[in-house]
C-alpha cells in the first residue's frame, strides 16, 4: 500500500512534549503541575501542535524524575489530583489536542507494591515479576553495568539473591517473560485508554525482553563492568511482546504510539513501525544524537554523518514504516547550544535553521518545551545546583577515576539532562522567568537559566520575527502541503560538509528544496542548474534571513536556511 492511501491522522501531526515538573507551577510550590499545563494549553494550541506528550505524572518517589513509577493508577500529589487530570484532558479535547501518556513499563520503582512483595521470599507470588538470580562466588550473577553507572545487579539480603536493574538500583526491571506481568501492564494501558487518553510513549520499550540466563557482556578495559546491552536491548522476544500489546490493547482503540528505543537502528525501526506487523506507529531512536560522541565525552559533529543518518532513515522507512523527527527531549541538551550557536546574533538564526532542517523531513516532528523559543543549555556554577541522577552519578564516578573538576563540569555543561529540565521561561520580568506564577519567594525545584531575561515566551509572542512564529509557520506548512507528509526524499550535494540540502517531491511533479547552513561560515554552492530552477521558482516557503537582502540563493550566510518550491 502506498503511503498516500495509508495516510493516518498522526502522519500529519506535530507533537509537543511537556516535562511537567518544569513547565508551569500554578500553585506556587516550585514544582510544575497539571493545572499549570491546563493553564497553558492555549499557548500550545497557538503554536499549532496537535498532540501533547507529557512525561510521567504517576505516583513516584522521583528518584529518576518520575520514570520510576510506584502506582500506575495514581497521579503524583506533587502534580495534582486525578480530578485535575480529568479537567486537563477535557480542556485538551475541547481544543482538539490529543494526549499521549508516558509509560515506563520496562521497570517500576522499587517502592512499587509488586517489588515489595517480590523481595519477601523466593516463593512469593510476585517473585517472578522481576529478574532475580543467585550470585556467582559472592559476586553479582554477571558484570553488566547499569545505564546510569554502577552494577546492573543489586544484592538483597532477605533472600540472598540479586535483582536486575538496567537503570538505577531503585528501578528494578520487570520480567516480561512472566505472563502475569504482561497481563497487569495491558490492564494499566486499557485503564488509561478508557479514560480517554490518545496513546502512549513507551519508555525504553526495546529493553523488555532479556536473554535467558543473562550471558556475560562485552569487556571494556576502561570499566570494571561489562556491556550487556546486546542481551537486554532488542532481546529475543521483544517483537512478540509488542505485537501482543497491539493485539491485546492497541488495536481496540484509536491510538498513537511511539516507542523509545535507545540503541534502535533503521532495521529495528522498520520492524517496530511497519503497519502490517501491528506493533507501534514509530520509534524514538537516539542514533542521530549519538553522533557527537559518547554520553560524557562530547566531540564535534561531522555534518556528513548526520546527513547520512537522515538519508538512510528517510529512504529506508519510506512506504515501509514511519519516522519520528526530533532534536530535543528531557534527556538531551538543548539543540541550539549543541549543533547551533547560542550566542547572539546566531542563536535566533541557528535555532530557525535547525527547525527548518527537521520540519521538512518525512515523519512526525516533535518539539520539546522551550525549543520553540530557542531555550539554551545552562551552566550552573556548582554541582549542588544539579538534580539529575545520571549527572550526579557521573560526577561521583568520574571524581573517583581522577578526572579534574573542570573536565567533569565541561562534560556536564555539554551533556547533562538538566540542560533540558530548567524551568520554562515564560517572562523576562517575573522572578525565575515567571515559572511559579510570578511568586517572589518561591524557589523552583531547579534553578531557572538566568538568560530568561532575554529568552522568554512573552518576548517571543511580541516579536513577529521570533523563533516561535517560525515554528508556527513550519507547522502550518505541514498542515497545508501534503508533500511534506508524503513526498519522496532525496539528498543533494551530499558531499558538502557544511550545507544540508535535500529535496522532497511527489508524483505531481511538485518539488521542494530545503537548504541549511550548519556553520557560521558563508558557503557557496556551485550548481548552475539548481540556481536557474530557483530563479524560476514557484514560491519561497520559509527562510530565516530577510528576503530583500538576498542576491543569490546558493550563497549561504551563517546558519542560513530556506525552503523553496520550484
Ligand atoms: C528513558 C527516559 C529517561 C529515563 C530512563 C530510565 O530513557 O527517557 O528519562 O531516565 O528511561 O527510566
Ligand atoms: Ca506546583
Amino acid at each position: 500500500m502506498s503511503m498516500k492511501e495509508n495516510s493516518d491522522w498522526w502522519h500529519r501531526s506535530v507533537v509537543y512534549q511537556i516535562y511537567p515538573r518544569s513547565f508551569f507551577d500554578s500553585n506556587e510550590d516550585g514544582i510544575g503541575d497539571i493545572n499549570g499545563i491546563t493553564m497553558k494549553l492555549d499557548y500550545v494550541k497557538n503554536l499549532g501542535a496537535d498532540i501533547i506528550w507529557i512525561s510521567p505524572i504517576y505516583d513516584s518517589p522521583n528518584y529518576d524524575a518520575g520514570y520510576d513509577i510506584r502506582d500506575y493508577y495514581k497521579i503524583s500529589s506533587e502534580y495534582g489530583t486525578m480530578d485535575d487530570f480529568d479537567v486537563m484532558l477535557k480542556e485538551m479535547k475541547q481544543r482538539q489536542l490529543k494526549l499521549v501518556m508516558d509509560l515506563a513499563i520496562n521497570h517500576t520503582s522499587d517502592e512499587h507494591p509488586w517489588f515489595i512483595e517480590s523481595k519477601k521470599s523466593k516463593d512469593n507470588p510476585y517473585r517472578h515479576f522481576y529478574h532475580w538470580a543467585p550470585g556467582n562466588d559472592g559476586k553479582a550473577p554477571n558484570q553488566w553495568g547499569a545505564c546510569f553507572g554502577g552494577s546492573a545487579w543489586t544484592y538483597d539480603i532477605i533472600t540472598g539473591e540479586y535483582y536486575l536493574h538496567t537503570f538505577t538500583t531503585k528501578q528494578p526491571d520487570l520480567n516480561w517473560d512472566n505472563p502475569m506481568v504482561r497481563h497487569e501492564m495491558y490492564k494499566v494501558m486499557r485503564w488509561w485508554l478508557e479514560k480517554g487518553v490518545d496513546g502512549f510513549r513507551l519508555n525504553t520499550i526495546n529493553f523488555i525482553s532479556k536473554s535467558p540466563h543473562y550471558p556475560e557482556g562485552k569487556y571494556n578495559e576502561k570499566s570494571q563492568y561489562t556491556d550487556g546491552s546486546s542481551y537486554y536491548i532488542n532481546g529475543p522476544r521483544v517483537h512478540e511482546y509488542i505485537h501482543e500489546i497491539h493485539q491485546q490493547v492497541l488495536q481496540h482503540y484509536e491510538v498513537i504510539t511511539f516507542g523509545e528505543c535507545p540503541g534502535g537502528d533503521l532495521h529495528d525501526a522498520e520492524l517496530f513501525s511497519a503497519p502490517e506487523r501491528k506493533e507501534l506507529n514509530m520509534i524514538l531512536t537516539v542514533e542521530h544524537l549519538d553522533l557527537d560522541g559518547g554520553k560524557w565525552t562530547p566531540k564535534l559533529l561531522d555534518l556528513r554523518c548526520l546527513k547520512h543518518h537522515f538519508t538512510s532513515w528517510q529512504k529506508g522507512l519510506y512506504d515501509k514504516g514511519w519516522n519520528s523527527l526530533y532534536w530535543n527531549n528531557h534527556d538531551q541538551p538543548r539543540i541550539v547550544s549543541r549543533w547551533g550557536n547560542d550566542t547572539a546574533p546566531y542563536r535566533d538564526l541557528s535555532a530557525k535553521m535547525l527547525a527548518t532542517c527537521l520540519h521538512f523531513l518525512c515523519g512526525t516532528p516533535f518539539i520539546y518545551q522551550g525549543e520553540e523559543i530557542g531555550m539554551t543549555n545552562v551552566r550552573f556554577p556548582s554541582l549542588a545546583d544539579y538534580r539529575d541522577i545520571e549527572t550526579t552519578n557521573f560526577h561521583s564516578e568520574a571524581s573517583q577515576t581522577g578526572l579534574r573538576l573542570e573536565e567533569i563540569m565541561a562534560a556536564i555543561y555539554a551533556k547533562s539532562r538538566d540542560n533540558a529540565r530548567t524551568p520554562m521561561q515564560w517572562s523576562g520580568n517575573l522572578p525565575h522567568g515567571g515559572f511559579s506564577n510570578g511568586a517572589v519567594n518561591v524557589l523552583p525545584w531547579i534553578n531557572a537559566n538566568s538568560n530568561y531575561t532575554d529568552i522568554n515566551v512573552e518576548q517571543a509572542l511580541n516579536n513577529p520575527q521570533s523563533i516561535f512564529y517560525y515554528y508556527q509557520k513550519l507547522i502550518q506548512l505541514r498542515k497545508t502541503m501534503p508533500i511534506i507528509t508524503n513526498g519522496k526524499y532525496e539528498i543533494l550535494h551530499d558531499e558538502n560538509t557544511h550545507i544540508f540540502m535535500y529535496k522532497r517531491c511527489n508524483d505531481n511533479e511538485q518539488e521542494i528544496i530545503v537548504a541549511c547552513n550548519f556553520s557560521q561560515q558563508p558557503i557557496i554552492i556551485d550548481d548552475i542548474q539548481l540556481s536557474e530552477k530557483i530563479k524560476n521558482r514557484k514560491q519561497i516557503l520559509i527562510s530565516n534571513y530577510e528576503e530583500h537582502k538576498r542576491s543569490d540563493w546558493l550563497e549561504f550566510r551563517p546558519y542560513e536556511a530556506w525552503a523553496i518550491e520550484i
